[in-house]
């Protein structure tokens, strides 16, 4: 048990009973700041110690898909930093690549709170956020300004290299001696903004892209989320193909595009997504967004509301979806042979969860829910236990053990 599961964690979840949704703004408010000032030393020392608590590089554990290197199999899932405010941020904690979004066309507040509740029983959550958001346009602003400042970064470090003797500016730029940032892809994960009908959806998704497409490094069209109505609806194959079909005529930079699936798609619905992401050059699938299921869960109570969990909509995540979200990542690697690649994610926890999805066929997996539960140091943790596993198999690369069930 390391301090966030002894101390940190109890004291949040179970003494204080921290309100989910604040404790993640503060995080995020902490964070962006780390990303705003991270050309500045103060920042740069704070990544630096995250980089050695959490980080852990390994060759074995390296892939590169689609043209882009992934440094570990292991990302960041979307929702956590939908507007993009740590975006440069993510490596420092150890993720492999992390997924900004949902992001939607026109900004929006998401639904009325209390909207994320913990299920500490399931060691689950449930929420209801509804792609609250600053809206695409913000996004794009904030990730341009963001590379503003990586160049500006790289002025300075030229600038230095290049004079004999820094003046006390030029001194004042230098970086900490050991840091090193660290860069990963990032994913833009786009939905539809709930005041356009689902008639115009793909109008709106294409309006994101149009905004985003030279700023993210894979893109992801959400219809799976249980929080917007009727969004579920736009994974039927005639809806989903209008969306596709704008997205990738406006493709011409070929940026890799996904589609994130529901866990509670029936299978010829899930076939249907697999023929729709052949025809239109997909890069993947991501399996799986939140359930809808209730009949799984221990937790009969929410305790914020004081309302059966029966009666309380949105989405769980965590360990009660791990099973599921596995089954689906199996079928679409069967069924396509291992041909179309899959992002799983779906209640990571432990090495031996992410071995499951990775050998059930996912070349890249994600977590969201097990990170808030196991803390920060789980990343490492799991990282650790995956290069164990491919030594005690003698594989020598992550890549070697998708799909590899034994
Ligand atoms: C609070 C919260 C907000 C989420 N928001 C989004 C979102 O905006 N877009 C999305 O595609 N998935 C969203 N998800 C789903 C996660 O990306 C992930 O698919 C799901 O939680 C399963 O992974 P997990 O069990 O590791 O949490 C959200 C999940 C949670 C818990």
């Amino acid at each position: 048990m390391d301090i966030y599961q002894s101390s940190i964690r109890p004291i949040l979840f179970s003494a204080l009973k921290a309100d989910p949704e604040w404790l993640h703004y503060q995080t995020l408010q902490l964070l962006s700041w780390l990303n705003r000032t991270r050309s500045r030393p103060p920042s740069q020392w704070v990544q630096s110690r995250l980089q050695q608590a959490y980080c852990l590089r390994n060759v074995a554990l390296e892939q590169t898909l689609w043209g882009l290197k992934f440094p570990n199999p292991l990302g960041l899932a979307a929702g956590f930093d939908k507007d993009g405010v740590a975006a440069r941020i993510w490596g420092n904690f150890g993720f492999g690549f992390a997924e900004l979004g949902t992001v939607t066309l026109h900004p929006q507040p998401g639904n009325p709170r209390p909207r994320l509740f913990r299920l500490l029983e399931d060691k689950a959550a449930l929420n209801r956020m509804g792609f609250n958001n600053h809206g695409a346009e913000a996004l794009a602003r904030r990730l341009e300004q963001g590379l503003q400042v990586e160049e500006g970064l790289q002025v300075g470090k030229l600038q230095v290299e290049s004079s004999n003797q820094p003046s006390n500016l030029q001194r004042s730029n230098l970086q900490p001696s050991n840091f090193q940032p660290i860069t990963i892809p990032l994913g833009i994960n786009l939905g539809k903004s709930k005041v356009t009908p689902l008639e115009e959806a793909a109008a709106d998704y294409l309006g994101s892209f149009r905004q985003l497409k030279d700023l993210g490094d894979y893109f992801v069209v959400n219809v799976s989320s249980p929080n917007t109505p009727g969004l579920r609806s736009l994974q039927d194959a005639a809806q989903l193909s209008l969306i596709l079909e704008a997205l990738q005529q406006e493709n011409n930079a070929q940026k890799p595009i996904f589609v994130k699936i529901a866990p509670d798609l029936e299978w010829d619905a899930i076939a249907d997504v697999i023929k729709l992401a052949q025809t239109y050059q997909l890069a993947g699938i991501i399996a799986t967004n939140t359930t809808i299921r209730r009949d799984m869960l221990k937790t009969q109570i929410i305790q914020a509301t004081g309302k059966p969990v029966s009666e309380e909509a949105g989405g769980i995540s965590g360990a009660p979806l791990r099973q599921r979200s596995t089954e689906v990542i199996r079928f679409i690697y069967q069924q396509t042979q291992g041909t179309l690649p899959i992002i799983g994610v779906g209640g990571i926890f432990t090495a031996e969860d992410a071995w499951e999805k990775i050998t059930a066929g996912a070349s890249l997996i994600q977590v969201y829910t097990g990170w808030i539960y196991e803390g920060p140091w789980m990343v490492r943790r799991i990282l650790q236990g995956l290069v164990h596993k491919l030594e005690e198999r003698g594989l020598t690369s992550i890549s070697e053990a998708v799909g590899r069930e034994d």
